[in-house]
């Protein structure tokens, strides 16, 4: 999200503190965060802490000292040039007080000058008591305010600062964050809601005794990057996952295995009633035909292991294709567009992805890749060096006209 600017309202709230880590969130995401604070969450959390997160002054009142309160006197009156340099207001925690003052125009401090003042969308994060968040005036509040466009991170039931259970909780940052990237960012659109995607990342083990294998050196980044991008876009994600040290992506479903068999079992399994299946993992062609019971021990002049072949779970997909949409990866050394051409149409693929882990910033454990992606038709579409997760998402924009064709 770089280059994007955010203006972030913090209220009055217990849950101001939580205000820290999401100006950090924003910021590790390249947001230009800038802080307005209402009198009253002054009391909850220091301006000092939230400037030195944001790196830069706080804004608390429309008429601090150094403000410039006259038109045409430096960059004109606060709330104006603050709102004309926005492109998206998030009020996170906001009190049920800041919802009623938004929904009926009402402007008597800085931060709902700035919400009138606006032209940019508006984020809003509600953290209240449940009875108050229950309270009918609360709700046609934020009925009217949806209906203004205004968007909302509903609250969370949990524990609130009343000791008590309930609905009213601030929203986790990550939903914030999540909710923020598909304002900003069009690629963050909901277009892939109502989907279910089968996702399959990092290396298959193969042992070769109880506490030998043989492997590849796939990290699963692009895999998760895949299923990070696919629920964030509105999917249903299962990331079936050989051994990695990744953190899976939130809300979406992680099965873990070592083994090319295992893999295959889930895959299976879990595409049944899958639209799409991204088969990103590095499994292994051939295993060891046989698992030695015990630890295999030195001593022999010279070992030889017998492989037998694993089954292609890919190929084996694209025999039973129907409706399902299998995107597949290629990595080639060598001639990598016209082999993964004829892996497209050996293994009856929609997509596949090319790409040669021997150039600069492509393939295993680098945060980047150079990749083509050539569809059915023999459309190569050559991207230049790009974050995974970036990649992630042009991969599923590829995918949006097979999904229509299908359909
Ligand atoms: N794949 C699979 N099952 C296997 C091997 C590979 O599903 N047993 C999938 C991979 O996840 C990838 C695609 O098939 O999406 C291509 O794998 P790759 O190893 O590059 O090609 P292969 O088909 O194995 O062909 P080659 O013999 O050229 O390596």
């Amino acid at each position: 999200m770089k280059d994007k600017r955010a203006i972030l309202g913090v209220t009055g709230s217990i849950a101001a503190y939580k205000a820290a880590e999401l100006i950090r969130r924003l910021m590790s995401q390249g947001v230009d965060v800038t802080v307005v604070m209402t009198e009253s969450a002054v009391n909850f959390i220091s301006p000092l802490t939230l400037g030195v997160l944001s790196k830069k002054r706080v804004y608390c009142s429309l008429f601090e000292a150094g403000s410039t309160a006259v038109p045409g006197d430096g960059d004109g009156p606060e709330h104006i040039s603050l709102a004309e340099n926005c492109d998206l207001l998030i009020i996170a925690p906001c009190t049920a007080n800041v919802v009623g003052k938004l929904a009926h125009g009402l402007a008597d401090d800085l931060l709902s000058t700035v919400a009138l003042a606006v032209t940019s969308p508006i984020l809003i994060a509600p953290a209240m008591n449940d009875a108050m968040y229950a309270n009918p005036v609360v709700r046609s509040n934020i009925k009217l305010l949806k209906g203004k466009g205004v968007r909302f991170v509903e609250p969370e039931e949990g524990e609130l600062a009343s000791g008590k259970l309930g609905k009213g909780r601030l929203a986790g940052i990550e939903r914030i964050v999540d909710e923020v990237k598909r304002i900003l960012l069009p690629a963050f659109r909901d277009d892939f809601s109502g989907k279910t995607v089968v996702v399959s990342a990092g290396p298959t083990r193969e042992y070769i005794d109880q506490v030998r294998f043989l492997s590849n050196p796939s990290t699963g980044r692009m895999g998760y990057a895949l299923a990070g991008a696919a629920r964030e876009r509105g999917a249903k994600v299962i990331l079936i996952s050989g051994p990695t040290h990744l953190v899976p992506p939130q809300g979406v479903r992680t099965i873990n295995v070592e083994t090319a068999l295992e893999m295959r079992k889930q895959v299976l399994e879990n595409s049944r009633k899958a639209d799409i299946v991204v088969m990103a993992a590095a499994v292994a062609n051939y295993r060891p035909k046989k698992k030695a019971e015990t630890k295999i021990k030195k001593g022999k002049s010279n070992l030889t292991l017998e492989f037998e072949e694993n089954p292609d779970i890919l190929a084996e997909l694209g025999k039973k294709k129907g409706r399902k949409v299998l995107v597949g990866f290629s990595l080639e050394t060598r001639g990598h567009v016209r082999r993964a051409r004829e892996k497209l149409r050996e293994k009856n693929l929609d997509l596949i992805v090319a790409n040669d882990p021997l150039q600069d910033g492509a393939g295993f454990g680098v945060e980047t890749n150079i990749v083509q992606i050539i569809d059915r038709e023999g459309n190569v579409k050559k991207l230049p060096k790009l974050p995974k997760e970036e990649i992630a998402h042009l991969i599923l924009d590829r995918l949006l006209p097979v999904l229509t064709k299908v359909a």
